[in-house]
């Protein structure tokens, strides 16, 4: 496995391996890496002939200066489970390397980011789309692969890709999750214990949701209310918002047809979690 920093080394390989005629996948991370990421670097190396993960702490995501600076960091130990996994190269720029000096071209995606997570987080989903279409150029891979865990996020790059007629597939793998149920997230370790414990009603009540409408429930707001109820009953809970909207709109819904999503956000302590499951009747 090999590790690059620099963009143009890494666009010189990916014009070799396509060269080549190998397929490229790629994993798009921030680091800090769990079984979460381990799950779409397995999908990534059993999908392509070249597995390819980025791992860039990207500030232009960050909205909070706080949040960008506690971020975990560990590349060597990153570096490890990315090669237990199967991947064939790192491309770890450096924030310089990816923001120059002077740099002033921003990708924005409308509508869908105007909820949710874009209303809780100004600038997030400018930031995140900014640096997936630079690491799709980067690296041009054939496919990426992103979690469900960041649901809204999916969509943006989805949107994003379609839009820009960027030349590569959007592949969302299923959340992975602790034995409680608490979805894996780099956040996850700066959560105190007994936030830890409490942190678990997140994707408990989503669950709950779940069994709701699957035996009958149709009525969305009751459902949204359910969740709410269970989360703010938590001491240590800081309920941001819940939605249970439509899955390719994230536009709030009344009556939940053939699918909804239920979306999630709170924080624990200092710690913002968010979490997303499918209602299907
Ligand atoms: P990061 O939070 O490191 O997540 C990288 C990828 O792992 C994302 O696609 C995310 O949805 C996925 N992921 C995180 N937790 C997961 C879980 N419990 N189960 C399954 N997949 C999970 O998301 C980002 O980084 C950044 O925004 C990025 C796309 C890299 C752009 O900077």
């Amino acid at each position: 496995m090999e590790i690059v920093e620099r963009p143009a080394e890494m666009r010189r390989r990916a014009a070799e391996y396509r060269r080549r005629g190998q397929s490229i996948g790629l994993v798009p991370t921030m680091g800090a890496l769990h079984a979460g990421h381990v799950s779409l670097l397995r999908a990534c190396r059993a999908g392509n002939d070249i597995c390819a993960m980025t791992l860039f702490v990207n500030p232009a995501q960050f909205n909070r200066p706080e949040d960008l600076a506690r971020y975990p960091r560990d590349l060597e130990r990153d570096s490890r489970i990315a090669c237990e996994a199967g991947v064939d190269v790192i491309f770890a720029p450096g924030v310089e390397d990816m923001y120059p000096p002077g740099f002033a071209a921003y990708v924005t995606v409308e509508g869908l980011t105007a909820r949710w997570e874009g209303a809780a987080r100004p600038g997030h989903f400018r930031g995140v789309a900014t640096v997936c279409t630079k690491l799709f150029t980067i690296c041009r891979p054939h496919r990426a692969y992103f979690g469900q865990k960041d649901y809204q996020q999916s969509l943006v790059v989805k949107r994003l890709v379609a839009d820009l007629n960027l030349d590569l597939e959007i592949a969302v793998l299923p959340t992975v999750r602790e034995p409680d149920g608490l979805a894996l997230s780099s956040r996850n370790v700066l959560l105190g214990p007994e936030e830890r414990k409490q942190a678990g009603v997140l994707s408990r009540s989503l669950s709950h949701a779940q069994a709701a409408v699957r035996a009958g429930e149709r009525d969305a707001e009751k459902v949204r209310r359910a969740i709410e109820a269970e989360i703010c009953a938590a001491p240590l809970a800081a309920l941001e918002y819940v939605g249970v909207c439509d899955p390719e709109t994230l536009e709030p819904l009344e009556r939940i047809p053939e699918q909804a999503v239920a979306l999630v956000a709170a924080r624990f302590g200092t710690t913002r979690l968010i979490d997303n499951v499918m209602l299907e009747p």
